[in-house]
C-alpha cells in the first residue's frame, strides 16, 4: 500500500473499456477494487485489461512499485459498495440508468464515501439531482486507456461541495493522474468539446470525398497530433507567432476567423478584447520562457517523440526510420568497408545525439557499449551472421567485454568505428574495435569475446561453413596487422591486487 495514498478500498461500478482501466489504475497503485457489472463478458474484459495494464506499468518505469491492491467481483451494488472511500460509476452513457445506479448506491454505501461518474459529457448537476447528499457526487472524466493517460477533468454540479473536488483532486494525483478541474459546468466538458470539433470537421472532410480516412489520420499523427503532444493549443500558437507571441500571431491569423476554413462558422467576434483575453492568459502560462527556449524545448520533446514512435516503427517513427535507413545505405554505397592502410573493417559511423551526453558533459560509458554492440553487429552480418542466418538459429553472444575510455566525446561528434578479428575459430569469435572522432583521436576501444551459440538449445555450437570461410578470409589479412595497443588488457589477462589477500 502507498504509505501516502489515503484510499484503502473503492468499488467500480460497471466495467467495460473505461471502469476496467479504472480498475488497473488503481491496483496498480496499491488499491483494493470490488466490483460489480452484469455484463457476460465483464470479468473477461477486465482480466485482459488488467493484463495489458501490468505490461505497460512494467515498460512505464524501471523505479520498484507498491504491493498491487486486489479485486472481487461482488454479485450486487450492495455488496461492491460497502466500506469503500470512493464508487466509480462506468455504466452506459444514458441518464436513466446512471441515475438508477446512484439510487442504489446510496441506499448501502458509507455517508463519507465520495460518488463519482466517467460520463463524457453529461452535466453533473443532471446526474446528482435525485441524490440524498450530492454534494459528495462529481464528474470524473478519464481518457482511454485509463492506466496509461494521466488526464482526469473533474466537473462538479450546482450541488458538489468544495471539499469534494479537493479530496478528488488529491485521490488523483496520488495515483499518477494530472486533475483538472473544469470550473464551469457545460455539456461535454473541455476535451470532447475539442474532439467533437476534430471529429465533426473529420466526418465532413470524409463524406465531401476531399481526403480518406487513412489520409486523414497521416495528417494528425504526422503533423501537428505531435506538437499537440507537448504544447498544445495556445503554447504552440504562441511559439509559432515568433518573438512577438500570441498577439502577433493573433493579429496574423485572426481574421480568418470569418473565412470559410471550417464548417464550424461560429465564431467568437475577433477584437481588442479577445486578444487581449487569449494573449495575457498566454502570457501567464508560459511568460516565464522566451521563444528561443520555447523553441528548443519544443524541438527536444518532438524528438523524444519521434524516437519513441521508432521502436514501435510507427507511424511518424517508422518514417524516421526510413529516412535513417536511406542515409545509412547512401553512406555505405559511398564507404569502402576497409581501411587500406590499416586493413581493419569500417564497422559504425555515427554522430553524439544530445540524449548520450552525461551530467559530466561527455558520452555516456552506456553509449560507448552501444556503439561498440553496433559494430559487432555489422561484423557478424559481414561474415554472414545476418537476420535470416539467425532466423534459421544460429547466433553469437557476447561473453566477455572490455572497454577502455581515452578521450572525451562530445555532443554533435562525429565518430567512427574500425574492427579488428583477433580471432575466429570453431565458437569462439574474438574482436578489438577502435572508435576515433572526426581528428582521427582514438577516444575508446572496445574488445568483445562472443561465442557462437544454437538459438535451439541456447548453448556453444559450431557456426556455419560459410562464417568459418569469410572469419578465415578476413584473419588472415588481420592477422598480419599488429596487435592493437589495449588488447587483452582485462580478458583472460586478470590481475588481482595481491595487497588485498588475507
Ligand atoms: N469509451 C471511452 O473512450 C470513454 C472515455 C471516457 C469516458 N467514457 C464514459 O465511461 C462510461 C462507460 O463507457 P464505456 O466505454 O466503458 O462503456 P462500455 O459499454 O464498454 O461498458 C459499460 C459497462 O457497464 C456495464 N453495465 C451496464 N449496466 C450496468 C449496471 N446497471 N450496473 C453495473 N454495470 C452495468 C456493462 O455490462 C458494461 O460492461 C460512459 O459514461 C462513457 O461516456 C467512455
Amino acid at each position: 500500500m502507498n504509505s501516502s495514498l489515503n484510499l484503502l478500498n473503492i468499488a467500480c461500478i460497471g466495467c467495460g473499456v473505461i471502469g476496467a482501466g479504472w480498475i488497473a489504475r488503481f491496483i496498480e497503485n496499491g488499491v483494493n477494487v470490488s466490483i460489480f457489472d452484469p455484463g457476460p463478458k465483464a470479468e473477461l474484459n477486465v482480466k485482459r485489461t488488467l493484463e495489458n495494464a501490468e505490461t505497460a506499468y512494467a515498460n512505464l518505469t524501471s523505479i520498484p512499485r507498491i504491493k498491487k491492491g486486489t479485486i472481487s467481483f461482488k454479485k450486487s451494488i450492495n455488496e461492491a459498495v460497502k466500506n469503500v472511500d470512493l464508487i466509480i460509476e462506468s455504466v452506459p452513457e444514458r441518464v436513466d440508468i446512471k441515475q438508477k445506479v446512484y439510487s442504489e448506491i446510496e441506499q448501502y454505501c458509507d455517508k463519507s464515501t465520495l460518488i463519482t461518474s466517467s460520463t463524457s459529457g453529461i452535466m453533473p448537476s443532471e446526474l446528482q439531482k435525485n441524490l440524498k447528499s450530492p454534494d459528495r457526487f462529481y464528474v470524473g472524466h478519464p481518457f482511454n486507456p485509463v492506466y496509461l493517460l494521466p488526464l482526469v477533468e473533474i466537473v462538479g454540479g450546482r450541488n458538489t461541495s468544495k471539499a469534494t473536488i479537493s479530496r478528488a483532486k488529491s485521490i488523483y494525483k496520488q495515483i499518477g493522474m494530472h486533475p483538472v478541474h473544469i470550473k464551469k459546468e457545460i455539456d461535454a466538458f473541455v476535451a470532447d468539446r475539442l474532439l467533437e470539433a476534430i471529429w465533426r470537421e473529420s466526418l465532413w472532410l470524409i463524406k465531401d470525398g476531399i481526403c480518406t480516412t487513412a489520409e486523414l489520420d497521416d495528417i494528425v499523427r504526422f503533423g501537428f497530433g505531435l506538437r499537440y503532444a507537448q504544447m498544445g493549443v495556445f503554447d504552440t500558437y504562441r511559439v509559432a507567432g515568433g518573438d512577438a507571441g500570441m498577439r502577433h500571431f493573433m493579429a496574423q491569423f485572426g481574421p480568418c476567423l470569418k473565412w470559410p476554413w471550417t464548417k464550424l462558422m461560429n465564431v467568437p467576434e475577433f477584437n481588442a478584447e479577445l486578444v487581449e483575453l487569449i494573449s495575457s492568459q498566454s502570457d501567464e502560462q508560459s511568460g516565464h520562457l522566451n521563444i528561443r527556449e520555447m523553441e528548443r524545448l519544443r524541438d527536444s520533446n518532438l524528438i523524444e517523440i519521434l524516437k519513441g514512435l521508432k521502436k514501435n516503427n510507427w507511424g511518424a517513427g517508422k518514417n524516421l526510420r526510413d529516412y535513417e535507413a536511406s542515409l545509412k545505405a547512401f553512406n555505405d554505397k559511398n564507404t569502402s568497408t576497409t581501411n587500406m592502410e590499416s586493413n581493419t573493417i569500417k564497422t559504425l559511423k555515427t554522430r553524439v545525439p544530445s540524449d548520450w551526453v552525461d551530467y559530466n558533459g561527455h558520452m555516456n560509458e552506456a553509449r560507448y557499449l552501444d556503439c561498440f554492440c553496433e559494430a559487432t553487429d555489422q561484423f557478424m552480418k559481414i561474415i554472414g551472421c545476418d537476420a535470416d542466418y539467425v532466423k534459421k538459429g544460429g547466433s553469437y553472444f557476447t561473453v566477455e567485454t572490455h572497454i577502455r575510455h581515452m578521450a572525451e566525446t562530445k555532443i554533435g561528434e562525429s565518430l567512427s568505428i574500425e574492427t579488428q578479428l583477433i580471432s575466429g575459430t570453431g565458437k569462439k569469435m574474438h574482436l578489438f574495435h577502435t572508435m576515433r572522432n572526426s581528428s582521427n583521436v582514438i577516444t575508446a576501444t572496445g574488445e568483445h569475446m562472443l561465442i557462437h551459440v544454437s538459438l535451439k538449445t541456447r548453448s556453444a555450437s559450431e557456426p556455419s561453413s560459410n562464417i568459418l570461410k569469410n572469419l578465415s578470409t578476413i584473419f588472415n589479412r588481420h592477422s598480419k596487422l599488429p596487435w592493437p595497443k589495449g588488447l587483452g588488457n582485462a580478458i583472460n589477462n586478470p590481475k588481482p591486487d595481491q595487497s588485498f589477500k588475507e
